[in-house]
């Protein structure tokens, strides 16, 4: 693939930006400026640096982001930041987009990418994936509560009950809720439905893929082969 394709296809900028990144000598590769932007490269183990920015070619963009608080998983945010002002602008750039959504006051584990068949194959209803989430409750948990959640529990506007797959107290104040939708304030409202409330909310887990212990807050890392493999085989 010619370098300013490259470019192009990894987000920094249209065809015409990217001609000229390459041409002005902004692009080195092995530690050598590359000034032609027809130069074609093998793209399977490319790494390359613009303007001091080091970037291996990814074909897709799979990425996951520890969520802070306070940010909207939207590129259009309405009251807050958004999780794209966590990301290399090159992401926003080749489409990126969130993997469902996440509350804007909920934490935890996020999936990002630019594969549409991917982000439909993990955000439609039919494809059930667990999802993890610690709960921080305002009340002590019961037995009442964690029966409720998984015998299923009544949300204004579905037609059926909605169950956890498992719900279990850790401690007085902090439930463990898996559940295989991704609907609306789907476990705010489960456990308001079921006597409590959730005072803050941890995504732990996808799928069998979970939030790395070493990613901290803000941060982001790709997805390797190994995390895709986990996250489906959850
Ligand atoms: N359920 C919620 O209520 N909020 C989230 O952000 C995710 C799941």
């Amino acid at each position: 693939m010619n370098l300013e394709r490259v470019l192009f296809s990894q987000g920094f900028g249209s065809r015409r930006q990217c001609r000229a990144l390459v041409t002005g000598g902004h692009v080195s590769i092995d530690g050598v400026v590359c000034a032609n932007a027809d130069a074609d490269f093998p793209t399977h183990t490319l790494t390359f640096v613009v303007d001091e920015i080091a970037w291996r070619y990814h074909e897709h963009a799979y990425i996951l982001l520890n969520k802070p608080a306070g940010y909207e998983c939207s590129r259009d945010p309405q009251h807050h930041l958004s999780v794209f002002n966590l990301l290399p602008p090159q992401f926003a750039t080749r489409g990126v987009q969130c993997v469902g959504r996440l509350d804007q006051d909920t934490t935890g584990l996020l999936l990002l990418s630019d594969d549409g068949q991917f982000v439909h194959a993990f955000t439609s209803p039919k494809r059930k994936v667990p999802k993890v989430y610690l709960a921080t409750t305002r009340h002590p948990l019961d037995d009442a509560q964690l029966d409720a959640l998984r015998a299923g529990v009544l949300l204004h506007g579905e037609p059926a009950p909605i169950a956890a797959v498992a719900a279990r107290a850790r401690d007085t104040h902090a439930l463990e809720l898996t559940v295989l939708e991704g609907k609306y304030h789907q476990v705010k409202r489960m456990v308001a439905a079921a006597g409590n409330r959730v005072e803050a909310l941890h995504r732990e887990r996808i799928g069998g893929l979970e939030l790395p212990a070493n990613l901290a807050e803000g941060e982001w890392q790709w997805l390797d082969e190994a995390g895709l493999a986990a996250l489906r085989a959850g």
